[in-house]
């Protein structure tokens, strides 16, 4: 079958169509014919190198995938062959065919068309999971989204806004600010031309906000202790800014704050199919009412995955990036 090879990791890695075995599902597994696969900012750092794939996984990049189901492991009770899925997957979504547990596959939601639910699993369990599980945002709370035109930024703002948080965001352009509002952001904010703890502590009333999901790290991170409220959590799921810096602890201290950061692609199959349960109790609803859409950006042949990886680099993009098969 078909599948992108990387040649040359790492700064000048190349993307080629290259042919690989077609796999084959385990017996808790479901096989994919992709018709969609999403773009995920690891997948330029696996390219380059630098994050290699969980023992297991393929080594093919790919970390979400939509299609039809081709074949069902032997244990498999609630997908059968032609069901329309979408899922998380370890590695691998960039080829034709894709093996995924079961506990990690969902439905296409109503209405939404199939290359496009390829942009729905990673962000959608990767939200949830901070900010339900890890940050236990409660009703009423307010958050602070960064990143609010990426991927995970364009999710983490419609879901927050459909279940009634007030959702500050940061982006680093006005378009990008303007479509974090359309999205229902109550303020998106230019983190180039303005100080997002300023913006939030006035917009609250010198409160803070209760929830920060940040990607950036570096000196963000007392950036944040000081945009959050007491009892306030910070949730990292990346560090773009930085792994080290200097910060004032103290504030963590008088104002009583939990810091926290996961990573979704490492855990086990179990823990992913809690999410699974939590998403399509939750999320798929929503989604299907077309309450929270898919925030597509632009499509790519496979064979153009490597313009789609540029794209992403330049941080071009609002919202998710796609490779159709
Ligand atoms: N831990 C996990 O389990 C997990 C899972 C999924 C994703 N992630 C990580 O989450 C991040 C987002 O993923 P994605 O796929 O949605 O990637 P993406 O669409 O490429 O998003 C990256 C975002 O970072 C923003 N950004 C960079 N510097 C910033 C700054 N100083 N202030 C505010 N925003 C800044 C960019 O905003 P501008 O374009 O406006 O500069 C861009 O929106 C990536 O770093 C990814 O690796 C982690």
């Amino acid at each position: 079958m078909k599948a992108i090879r990387v040649e040359n990791p790492g700064s000048g890695y190349q993307l080629v169509v290259g042919d690989i075995p077609r796999p084959v599902a385990g017996e808790g597994d479901v096989l994919i014919k992709v018709a969609g696969a999403g773009l995920n900012r690891a997948d330029i750092a696996q390219s380059m190198g630098q994050y290699p794939p969980p023992p297991g996984a393929p080594e093919t990049l790919g970390m979400e995938v939509s299609g039809e189901i081709v074949e069902v492991g032997s244990t498999v009770t609630e997908f059968r062959i032609g069901d329309k899925v979408c899922a998380l997957v370890p590695g691998g979504g960039y080829a034709e065919y894709c093996v995924a547990s079961s506990g990690c596959v969902l439905p296409v939601p109503a209405g939404v068309d199939l290359v496009d639910a390829a942009g729905l699993p990673e962000v959608h369990f990767t939200v949830w999971t901070n900010l339900m599980d890890s940050a236990r945002l409660q009703p009423g709370e307010s958050v602070l989204i960064h990143g609010g035109s990426s991927g995970i930024g364009t999710a983490a703002i419609q879901l927050c806004a459909t279940r009634g948080h007030t959702v500050f965001a940061t982006a680093g352009a006005k378009d990008k600010c303007a479509a974090c509002e359309k999205l229902g952001a109550a303020r998106g904010i230019n983190y180039r031309e303005e100080d997002f703890v300023a913006v939030t502590k006035e917009a609250t009333r010198d409160k803070g906000v209760d929830v920060i999901l940040d990607m950036v790290g570096g000196d963000y991170i007392e950036r944040n202790f000081r945009a959050l409220a007491r009892q306030g959590r910070l949730v990292n799921i990346a560090f773009q800014g930085g792994m080290s810096a200097q910060v004032n602890f103290g504030l963590m201290l008088m104002k009583r704050l939990s810091f926290m950061a996961t990573t979704l692609r490492g855990r086990t199959v179990a823990e992913k199919t809690a999410i699974r349960d939590a998403l399509a109790r939750d999320v798929w609803p929503p989604i299907a009412a077309g309450r929270i859409k898919p925030v597509i950006d632009r499509v790519f042949p496979l064979a153009e995955a490597q313009a789609a990886h540029a794209r992403m680099a330049q941080s071009a993009h609002i919202g998710k990036i796609l490779l159709k098969l």
